[in-house]
This record gives structure tokens, sequence and C-alpha cells, in this order.
């Protein structure tokens, strides 16, 4: 892509109108919303969103209250009601006011307008132990954005998610579109994790010609039509087994858990716009990657550690997540570097990228977007 797409405030502003706002975006794992009242508060798209479980019901709303537009919820998860702290009013299931303090003595508002009263409400969709949300009037069909194997599999996989999770925040310098494309590069580990993630997984490209065959003609000459560019999106998620784990490390708190499968292989799962989920544990174990953009430059890696759901609670489990944390922390802070120096290496001059035949999906990705940030296609 040209740098522009990296590096441009403008450029970022009308991705987010057109790409992000019309695609399904992930907002966080259901563990934590099961109680009455668990809440979590996401900036989506710019858009200050909350999902609120009402008594076992989630429903997304714009967190502003309609009084004076303070943020609803304030934190970016817990349990507590969908009330106002800064004169109480309180929202129900429906986003409607239910409750305003004084509301006869003080703000004696005329009925009708008091009916009226309702937060922008957003579609939520929940694939397994994620949460999705969709911010337009007419949202697109989640299975237009998904395969059905991809949603088969993604729900299979966070039924092993525990309940218990660590969530850590990583600011990172760079555009958003950096951590997908090199999530779907293969060849980067060898370099990047050579010490780390490549001492036991040995990652290697996928030379599936078909498929490079095919992205080659699409790169030329684009999607027949609309619904062949839907379809082109669904090759950009998929997930489930990756590369074999050599001398897979056994832990004695692996027989506390329910394991994903059986294979010690790494497994990884990639879900376009911008959710990884990976277990570098056979199954034993999973990170949960939400690559937030905030702004050209910068983007918020919001990562949740789960084990596989547990057959008993065991008293080290938060050990276990801190240790999970601390691997896996080493990877992601390599990538994270390497992808502030590509950021760094953006500027208006610079020659676009040259990607090879191993790099089709990227290349793929290439062609969609510019299709739709040029207006060539749209979303829906
Ligand atoms: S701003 Fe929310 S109740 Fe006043
Ligand atoms: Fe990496």
């Amino acid at each position: 892509m040209p740098p522009e797409a990296y590096i441009d405030e403008a450029w970022f502003a009308r991705e987010r109108e057109l790409v992000m706002k019309p695609l399904w975006q992930f907002v966080g794992p259901k563990m934590l919303l099961g109680k009455h009242n668990a809440f979590l508060r996401r900036s989506i798209c710019g858009v200050d969103v909350v999902v609120q479980n009402f008594h076992g019901e989630l429903r997304a709303f714009e967190n502003s209250c309609l009084h004076r537009q303070n943020p609803i919820q304030q934190q970016p998860q817990g349990v507590r009601p969908l009330v106002c702290n800064y004169h109480g009013w309180g929202y129900g299931a429906e986003g409607a006011v239910e409750n305003i303090p004084f509301h006869d003595s003080a703000y004696r508002l005329p009925t009708q307008e008091r009916a009226c009263l309702k937060l922008r409400g957003f579609q939520l969709r929940c694939v397994g132990q994620l949460v999705f949300v969709n911010l337009s009037t007419q949202p697109l069909a989640i299975e237009q954005q998904f395969s059905t194997a991809m949603l088969d599999s993604l729900e299979r996989v966070s039924a092993h998610f525990d309940n218990e999770v660590l969530i850590a925040r990583f600011p990172a310098r760079c555009n958003w579109k950096l951590a997908y494309e090199n999530l779907r590069d293969s060849l980067h580990p060898r370099y990047v994790h050579s010490r780390t993630l490549y001492q036991q997984v040995k990652f290697a490209p996928s030379m599936d010609e078909t498929a490079i065959a095919d992205v080659r003609r699409y790169h030329q000459a684009g999607s027949a039509d609309h619904e062949a560019h839907m379809a082109r999106l669904r090759t950009f998620s998929n997930g489930g087994l990756d590369s074999p784990i050599q001398n897979m490390p056994r832990f004695s708190w692996h027989e506390n858990v329910e394991r994903f499968g059986t294979d010690d292989w790494y497994m990884n799962w990639l879900a376009f716009p911008n959710l990884h989920i990976a277990s570098g544990s056979g199954g034993h174990s999973f990170i949960i990657e939400h690559h937030q953009p905030v702004s050209a430059h910068s983007t918020e890696l919001l990562v949740y550690y789960v084990t596989a759901r547990k057959k008993r609670s065991y008293p080290t489990s938060g050990a276990v997540l801190l240790s999970h944390l601390e691997g896996a922390t080493k990877v992601l802070r390599e990538d994270i570097e390497i992808m502030e120096h590509v950021q760094q290496g953006l500027a208006p001059h610079v020659p676009r990228a040259t990607l090879g035949d191993f790099e089709y999906i990227n290349q793929a990705v290439e062609r969609w977007y510019m299709d739709v940030m040029e207006r060539r296609r749209g979303i829906a």
C-alpha cells in the first residue's frame, strides 16, 4: 500500500469510516461479562462503547450519558449498574433512561421528551466467548465477514477459555495494519524471534501454488462483482493448527485444565481486521490479542491471557497466568520493536513494499483494502 496508508491522519480517518466501522469489531472476551451488571468499556473506531450484562442479556450502547455526556461507565471493565456517576441517571436493557433522581422536583422534563431518551445501541454478536459489535446502522451479517469454518473454529476454541483472565496493555507506535501484515508473514519469526519463539516453533511459509496463482490474478484484476469481493474478505481470516512445537515443555498445571485438542502444535487464529488468538502450549493456554487502532501512528495492543478451562481450581493459577504473560511478552515486544522500526522507515517519498509470493494473503488484503478505500467496492 502507499506509505500514506500508514502515516497520514486524514487517511486514517477515512479508513475508519470506509473499512473499520462497516466491519464487525472485537470488543472483548465474554468471560469478563458473566455476571449481572458486568460491563466492558472500549473505544471502538473512536466510539466509546459499553457492553453491559442485564440479567444475562448482553447489550451494547454508546457510553455517553444523555444528560450531560459524562461517560456512564468509567472503568475499562467491572461490575456496576449502568448508572451515571455525575447525577445518577440510570439506564435499562433497552438503553432507555429508567431513573432520573429528583426528576419531578428539579428536572421536570416533558413526558414526551423523557420518553425519547434512549442510548444509541449497537448490534452485538457472540462467537463462542468472543464478543463483537458492529457500529453501522445496517450491519452486514457476521457470516459475510468470517467463513462458517472460521466461526465454528472460533466457537470451539473459545469454549475452552477459562474464566480467570489476566489483561495487559501494550502501546505500540505504529499503524495497526503493520500488525496484521506481520502476523500473516511466516518468514519473520526466524529473524525477529530467533532466540524466543523460533527456538520452539519452526514456522515456514506455506506455498499454496493454487492460492498464489489465484491471488496474482486477483491483485491484477480485482473482484468480478460484489459477491466475489465479500468472499475474498472471508479468506483473510482462518485458524487452527499452525506448526509443530519442538519438545513441548510439560507443567504440572496442565493436568488441571481441559486442553483444547491433543496436538503439540502451535495454534493460531487470525480474524481480520485486528484480532489474533494463539496457543503456544498446544492448547493448554491462549493469548487473545486485540490491536486497537488509536491513530495512524499508534496502536494499543490489548492482550488477554487465559489457560484452558480449569477442571478444578488450584492455588497457583494466578502465577501460571503471570508466567504466561512473561513468556508471551518477550515475543510480543520483539514484534512491537520491529513494527515500530518499520513505522519509522515509512515516509511519503519511500517506495511501496515489494511483496513476494509467500505473502499472498497480504497481497490480497492490499487489493481488497484499496478497492474499498478508493470506493471501487463497498462493504455491505
Ligand atoms: S451527566 Fe449523567 S447524570 Fe448528569
Ligand atoms: Fe512475530
